[in-house]
């Protein structure tokens, strides 16, 4: 078969831009390998962290694992073909590492590079751009016995195994993502213990923070280094909010520094400026002396990107705790894995005075609150203190408690109203002259929402988990009008 590779699309600005989005904006979905896929035994995949958690009792609500989940790796092509329909430029997608390297090292397991290259083919043949993610947070369980990212050496593996699927599919996808979300996969993973490997580890998180951005650093420069399509991009994926202090007390404000410290600017300054926030060198202090931090790291982690990835959901909230008041419970804060901790352990190292606020407006139904401005601000933000480098929107989108009519139409107005207003918001800071590439909608598909389980439906498609149906959403036929149009009416 000859594959004609799809070519990423142009800047922004062009003239036949429709209500603010240039034509070669990127229309997309995105997914990832352990929620979507299931076939955790197929083609000599080996366990990844995922597995071991979602399989120890009381991790995840319900007990539900990724042992099935859409079941997107014998599904993969009517995937493809939904995708078609609804008109998608472009698809992100993960790649399992542990189908690619069932022990997280060693030569290629080509069952697992073969599966990939089929999914890219038929995205391809679809004319839809691939836009690959190489760690969307499955470390292979070996790593992690190994010591997992708190130890150095996971970082030099993984740039190992970026370039053996890079070897694979260089001429195939033009954009390449290394990490997606390194807060989670360190301070839920490693501090909270809130995801796999679930353990709860301050000090240690801060090491696993720095050693996922290592192996970004590495893996880009590896990649890069082959030069085997010298127009292919390279990128991270950070999920960054506006982080509000809940009063403007000045214990508020103080709270809101040391997280924004913690969740943005950590990720931000280090692949982008070179370095870590001075401010969060001296907060940290009580746990760690950075030793960790070897002479040439900064510059590797900070080796040229080509586009930044931005997942938004919405702002966080935060207070400084009153000393001796009750921790609000988790129901009260809506409490969930992604940043809001209420009476959970908090995920930032350091900060057990500081807490969570719910949010004062509407939320979804992950109790996340709605809020398309907290994207405007982060994207201007990013555009005023982080200048010059493209962005895309590489997860954006909600949970809702959809309907499913007896017709079989699946209502989910809210989501529609949830992403129109997003979407709004983009065009907005396009005008205001940020270099927006284009926007994925997370997700796809309905799918194993990490320790939320298979409750909260983030699909433009719906997913019958008892037998893979899957069914267009209200909001998929939206989407496919807006981007058959190519911008909101
Ligand atoms: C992001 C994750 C993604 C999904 C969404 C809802 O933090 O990257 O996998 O769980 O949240």
């Amino acid at each position: 078969m000859t594959v004609h590779k799809v070519t990423a699309p142009e800047p922004a600005g062009s003239p036949e831009a429709v209500a603010g989005f240039p034509a070669h904006f990127m229309w997309g979905a995105g997914t990832a390998a352990y929620q979507i896929e299931g076939g955790v035994h197929a083609g000599g995949r080996g366990p990844s962290i995922w597995d071991t958690f979602s399989h120890t009792p009381g991790m995840v609500r319900h007990g539900d694992t990724g042992d099935v989940a859409a079941d997107h790796y014998t599904r993969y092509m009517q995937d493809v073909a939904l995708m078609q329909k609804l008109g998608l430029t472009a698809y992100r997608f993960s790649v399992a590492w542990s189908r690619i390297q069932p022990d997280g090292s060693g030569p290629a397991n080509q069952a697992g590079l073969d599966f990939y290259r089929k999914l890219v083919d038929e995205l391809l043949a679809a004319g839809i751009t691939p836009v690959l993610t190489l760690y969307h947070w499955d470390l292979p369980q070996a790593l992690e016995d190994a010591g997992g990212w708190p130890a150095r050496d996971t970082a030099h593996r993984f740039a190992d195994y970026a370039e053996l699927v890079y070897d694979a599919l260089a001429d195939r996808v033009p954009i390449w993502t290394t990490v997606n979300e390194p807060w989670c996969a360190a301070f839920l993973g490693y501090c909270s213990g809130r995801h796999a490997p679930g353990r709860h580890e301050p000090a240690a998180s801060l090491r696993a923070a720095h050693h996922l951005l290592l192996g970004h650093g590495l893996a880009t420069a590896a990649m890069r280094a082959m030069g085997r399509a010298p127009d292919n991009r390279f990128s991270i994926a950070l999920n960054l909010d506006p982080i509000l202090p809940d009063t403007n007390s000045e214990a508020d404000r103080e709270a809101a520094r040391r997280i924004d410290a913690l969740y943005n600017r950590i990720f931000l300054d280090a692949v982008l400026l070179g370095r870590y926030p001075e401010d969060l060198i001296t907060d940290a202090r009580s746990l760690t002396d950075w030793s960790f931090v070897a002479d040439a790291d900064m510059r590797t982690i900070a080796a040229p990107i080509d586009l930044l990835g931005v997942n938004y959901y919405r702002p966080a909230r935060v207070a400084a705790k009153t000393p001796g008041a009750e921790t609000p419970t988790v129901e009260a804060t809506a409490g969930t894995p992604h940043g809001g901790w209420g009476g959970e352990r908090s995920p930032y190292p350091g900060c057990d005075d500081i807490e969570s606020r719910p949010a004062p407006g509407p939320v979804t139904a992950s109790g996340w609150e709605i809020n398309p401005e907290g994207l405007l601000e982060v994207l201007l933000r990013l555009d005023r203190e982080y200048p010059a480098i493209p962005l895309a929107v590489t997860e954006n989108g909600a949970a809702f408690d959809d309907l499913v009519t007896s017709d079989g139409r699946v209502l989910d107005q809210g989501r529609i109203d949830f992403l129109d207003a997003h979407f709004r918001v983009s065009a907005e800071a396009m005008e205001a002259g940020v270099d927006l590439r284009g926007y994925f909608v997370w997700s796809l598909l309905d799918n194993f929402e990490w320790a939320e389980g298979y409750t909260r439906r983030f699909g433009l498609i719906h997913v019958d988990f008892a037998s893979g149906e899957r069914r267009l959403k209200e909001s998929a036929l939206w989407y496919r009008d807006v981007i058959t149009r190519g911008g909101l009416a």
